[in-house]
């Protein structure tokens, strides 16, 4: 191959690399254009509803612990985005730490089963402990866990939690601080996912069957 043949291939071969790559990012920008809108046909709580609650349950920590320092403990994954918010609203001394537990497989009931995914990092004894949690449905995972976090002997242990589905519950938990009491309904965003999607809609939906 010429020097000036190998050139026009190599300048046609970054042309169609490049339609590739907008070809690709146009489909992408399409799928989510059409993933938003069907999620917002079906809004059960708004951004502006959620930010206002997290304003306020902000404020409520921040005065039931004053004087004091937080360690918040954050359920991955679903406590993952309403837990950034919170802890921004909340004007203490804090330190962040996650557990990642799982009771749900891909779909949209309960197995009941709760697996502990990822520990602390660090050791609770003696300290103001915080759970964060995005939804309480049957309570199985925040039972197991309170007893679990509860045996290392922590100063105090509360859960705030932005949504409650009363109406599953199979053993009795409530949450110390709660955003919204919800009826039995498949909710996704905000954290909140179905088969992993969804978590990042700034709004909460249901999910439609
Ligand atoms: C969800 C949610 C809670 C739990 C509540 O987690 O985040 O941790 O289920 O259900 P329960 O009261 O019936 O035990 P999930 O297992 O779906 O994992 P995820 O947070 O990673 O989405």
């Amino acid at each position: 191959m010429s020097k000036r043949m190998w050139y026009d291939s190599f300048i046609r071969s970054i042309i169609k690399f490049i339609g590739n790559f907008a070809e690709g990012a146009e489909i992408s920008t399409s799928r989510y254009r059409e993933y938003m809108e069907n999620t917002e046909k079906n809004i059960l709580l708004a951004e502006s509803d959620i930010q206002e609650k997290v304003k306020e349950l902000g404020k409520r920590i921040s005065k039931d612990y004053e004087g004091r320092e937080l360690l918040v403990v954050g359920i991955l994954k679903g406590a993952l985005i309403f837990m950034a918010d919170l802890v921004r609203n909340i004007s203490l001394p804090l330190t962040l730490d996650f557990m990642a537990v799982s009771s749900y497989g891909a779909s949209t009931t309960s197995s009941g089963v709760v697996r502990i995914l990822r520990d602390l990092e660090q050791d609770i004894y003696g300290k103001d402990v915080l759970i964060v949690e995005d939804i309480i449905d049957t309570g199985l995972t925040l039972n197991y866990l309170l007893a679990n976090l509860k045996s290392r002997q922590p100063r105090t242990l509360k859960i705030c939690s932005l949504l409650d589905k009363p109406t599953k519950r199979v053993v009795e938990v409530s949450p110390d601080y709660l955003g919204f009491e919800i009826p039995d309904l498949f909710v996704i965003g905000y954290g909140l996912d179905y088969a992993e999607q969804y978590r990042q809609l700034p709004y909460i939906a249901v999910l439609e069957e």
